[in-house]
């Protein structure tokens, strides 16, 4: 009902404005100026289809799930590699550039001219705070303090390594995750069987670091596991919504009121999210805001406006959600990626699970640590092809000219959206053989991709991550977040392609490129040992964390020793330990345990008083032979 009121009304607008328009290009008003123009000519516009005024807009916003990219395609095949498209009507142009020459001029040589955005939609002023988050600020003082806040930030490399207790915290649980699932229904036997659908876990594992990184370390256990959990779902919820509220862009005042509940459903979730941000932006500031996280940060933070201002609680809950929503999916969709590759070339997979044996050995205890993957340049390649051949936007977001500006010749209005088509740049036949193809080895040295620039300044031949001033300020982490995931689930796990069920490359459009038909996949534990006897693989591992100081132990009321992979609360002054029991009954049998300590600088002093606590941590195993591996006690 709402959509049919919708073309209908539509329909007449628009037909009223083109009758309108008619009457104004004859009305003698119009007239110098066509002469002044006549005298000298702008440039046009790139060529492209020519827009329809009625028609477009009503086909454009039919369908929620349209994807554009093959329709785009086919217009830079027949326009040339710039070319404008106006769906919304010839009023909305937006210019689109699907070479890499043209996206280098543009966006590096010329930089600062194409460094906007477009003004805001109707619906992303409200999520945003009327444009001002990174993402969505025009290019000027503001964009540059809050970029420079994040980027020189919580997101600065000596600050990321400051997070590594928590990516270890977030790996033990997705890899219990995915253990738990791939064994579900074959307790007791130690083999693995059903397929893990791994999307979710990847999600919740990406979004769970970013909390963290957001509002500080003490937010992801106890009480506060159920707002992160509520955090999660509203975010799922406007990303799943995302493509809906498109229509906003398109006439908002009507638009507005014939889809009336989706846009109450819109101001729906914006409350919800300050709702649930509020309390956890307020419980920094009561803390002193002295801290590390992004949330500190910000309410340090003055931006130039009104002469030098705080930011609200309003913007800060935007730039949380931005921080949130930019990092989690676009990690977990190039995540699953890789792995669907990996699933489907297992030569790739065991030369990969190869080079992270030869560098942390072939035992089984422990991760692969942050310092290990600068020594693997087949990892780095599995992950640049990925993000090479899927990169999870198959565009940048919009930008737009500060001011009228031309581009090869084309004229480009200030304020107009011009898209760069990241997918397309990354297939280049002139830069990539075979560029249809999943080859990790053109990253290896000799290789066309060798020594390939990710923020384009020289050249660009893939940019997944954007390019120029606007280029993406979390590319440091999520390549860090890719590779250290990978490895580490390569080492636990061989991932195979379930019987019967094959993995199916096929992308689709939702807030990011995703995989049509999510993947699910074999994971097989390799920690594991053959017990001669029944043939069953049972090796277990059980991690233990011991709180080695006192103080901190008795500010959390633990007692004598922590059972459980990691205790976040106690962060890099814990000592972790690892226990793998070779109980022939599936149950820890201590007596054949072997006990390493593994420890970051933060613990060395500590380590003296740990193994008194370790022995003890041993006679608890004794006792219990099933472990919550989430149990701080
Ligand atoms: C595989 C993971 C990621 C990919 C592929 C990706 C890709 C991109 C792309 C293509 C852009 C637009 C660049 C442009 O407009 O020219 C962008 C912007 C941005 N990304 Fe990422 N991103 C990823 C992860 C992250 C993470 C982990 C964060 C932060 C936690 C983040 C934060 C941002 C922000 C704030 C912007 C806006 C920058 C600006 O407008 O100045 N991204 N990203």
């Amino acid at each position: 009902m709402e959509d049919w009121l919708f073309y209908t009304l539509t329909t007449l607008l628009c037909f009223l404005c083109s009758l309108l328009l008619r009457a104004r290009a004859g009305s003698p008003g119009l007239k110098p100026h066509a002469a002044a123009a006549a005298s000298s000519p702008p440039p046009p516009l790139p060529p492209g289809p020519t827009p329809l005024p009625v028609l477009g807009p009503l086909l454009f916003l039919a369908r929620r799930d349209f994807d554009l990219a093959p329709l785009l395609r086919r217009l830079a095949r027949r326009h040339g590699p710039v070319f404008t498209f106006a769906p919304l009507g010839p009023s909305r142009p937006t210019i689109f550039v699907a070479a890499r020459g043209a996206a280098h001029r543009a966006l590096v040589q010329r930089g600062a001219a194409f460094a906007s955005r477009p003004p805001a939609t109707a619906s992303g002023a409200l999520l945003t705070s009327g444009g001002r988050n990174v993402s969505s600020s025009p290019y000027g003082p503001t964009w540059r303090a809050l970029r420079r806040n994040l980027a020189a930030g919580v997101l600065n490399p000596a600050r990321l390594r400051s997070f590594s207790p928590a990516r270890r915290w977030v790996l033990d649980g997705l890899v219990a995750r995915v253990r738990a699932a791939a064994t579900s229904g074959r307790e007791g036997t130690g083999t693995s069987s059903s397929p893990v659908a791994v999307m979710e876990p990847f999600q919740y594992a990406m979004f769970s670091l970013l909390v963290y990184m957001c509002f500080g370390g003490d937010r992801l256990g106890g009480g506060d596991k159920r707002v992160v959990r509520d955090i999660e779902a509203t975010q799922r919820e406007l990303l799943t919504s995302f493509l809906s509220f498109q229509v906003f862009a398109f006439a908002p005042a009507l638009t507005k009121i014939v889809f009336r509940r989706r846009w109450e459903k819109l101001v729906s979730l914006r409350r919800r999210q300050e709702e649930l941000f509020a309390p956890l932006i307020q419980a920094r500031r009561d803390a002193g805001a002295g801290g590390d996280c992004y949330v500190d940060s910000m309410l340090r933070l003055t931006v130039p406006e009104d002469g030098g201002r705080a930011l609200t609680d309003g913007e800060i809950v935007s730039l949380c959600s931005e921080f949130l929503s930019a990092g989690t999916d676009t990690t977990a969709t190039a995540l699953q990626w890789v792995l669907a590759n990996l699933v489907k070339n297992p030569a790739m997979q065991d030369r990969l699970r190869a080079e992270v044996a030869g560098v942390v050995g072939a035992g089984a205890d422990g991760e692969v640590r942050e310092d290990d993957l600068q020594a693997m340049p087949y990892l780095k390649a599995v992950v640049l092809e990925a993000l090479r051949r899927h990169p999870p936007g198959h565009y940048v977001l919009p930008h737009a000219a500060t001011e009228d500006t031309t581009l090869d010749g084309y004229r480009v209005p200030a304020g107009t959206p011009v898209n760069f088509a990241v997918r397309d740049i990354g297939m280049d036949a002139e830069v990539w053989d075979a560029p249809s193809e999943f080859r990790p080895e053109r990253f290896l040295p000799g290789g066309e991709g060798e020594d390939v620039d990710l923020t384009g300044n020289k050249e660009i031949k893939m940019m997944p991550f954007g390019a120029g001033r606007r280029v993406c300020p979390g590319m440091a982490l999520a390549l860090l977040h890719l590779e250290y995931f990978v490895a580490n689930l390569v080492r636990e796990f061989e991932w195979r392609e379930p019987d019967g069920e094959e993995v199916d490359l096929t992308e689709k459009l939702e807030f990011t490129v995703v995989m049509k038909r999510p993947l699910r996949a074999l994971a097989v534990p390799l920690s594991v040992e053959k017990d001669g006897e029944a043939g069953h693989r049972r090796r277990r591992h059980l991690a233990t964390t011991t709180c080695s100081s006192r103080r901190r132990r008795q500010r959390h009321g633990h007692s004598t020793a922590l059972l459980g992979s990691s205790c976040l609360q106690h962060g890099t002054a814990c000592v972790r330990a690892t226990v793998p029991c070779l109980g022939a009954a599936g149950g820890p049998r201590v007596g054949a345990a072997r006990v390493s300590a593994r420890h970051d600088d933060l613990t060395m002093p500590y380590l003296g008083r740990t193994w008194a606590r370790l022995h003890r941590a041993r006679a608890v195993l004794a006792r219990h032979a099933q472990l919550d591996m989430y149990s701080c006690r």
